[in-house]
């Protein structure tokens, strides 16, 4: 067997190299979408807390202690590249220095409840559904569960909602991905 010529011996280095930062591009290519996926994933849930989306829905000051508040709330829905809003209502009570939050969606089948002030409930007409001020379920109600509360905090004296949608029908509350 003759030995390889300092070309050949070059040549080989070259490919061998060339072979490695190939790879290291395709595995970097794949392993991005999958980070991103990961990544994009915790934010959109919150995990680091100050990536969430809150929404403002004005002073403290503006809510009276006791009495439920409609808040009306736009938000923008992606899917995919298709961009939209949807109007929400969201259902805020003042309750010393914290507040209940709900989203008025109704978690039967998501007709919107509003609070009926002579019946002190919240009260859903599509299949009569009754909710009393702490968005507990009502007797008799067709909702399998009371109402869906938003987390919600207040900064720089701004009450603050993180607005999300929940999945219909269930007893327990499921965040809709
Ligand atoms: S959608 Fe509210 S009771 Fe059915």
């Amino acid at each position: 067997m003759s030995e390889l010529s300092e070309v050949d011996k070059t040549k080989r280095l070259f490919m061998g190299l060339g072979s490695i930062v190939i790879g290291a591009g395709i595995g970097g290519a794949l392993a991005y979408p999958i980070f991103q996926f990961a990544v994009g994933n915790a934010l959109k849930t919150g995990e680091g807390g100050e990536d969430k989306n809150w929404i403002d829905l004005g002073s403290v000051a503006d809510f009276e202690e006791g009495k439920p508040t409609a808040k009306k709330i736009t938000i923008e829905i992606r899917d995919g590249w298709v961009k939209s809003s949807s109007d929400e209502t969201i259902w805020v009570v003042k309750r010393g220095n914290d507040f209940l939050t709900f989203t008025a969606t109704c978690p039967h089948l998501g007709c919107k409840v509003n609070w009926i002030p002579e019946r002190n409930e919240y009260f859903c007409p599509c299949h009569n559904s009754a909710f009393d001020v702490s968005g507990e379920k009502k007797p008799g109600s067709a909702s399998a569960r009371g109402l869906d509360a938003l987390e919600h905090r207040v900064a720089d004296g701004k009450l603050q909602v993180v607005f999300q949608k929940f999945k219909n029908l269930l007893p327990t509350k499921e965040v809709f991905s």
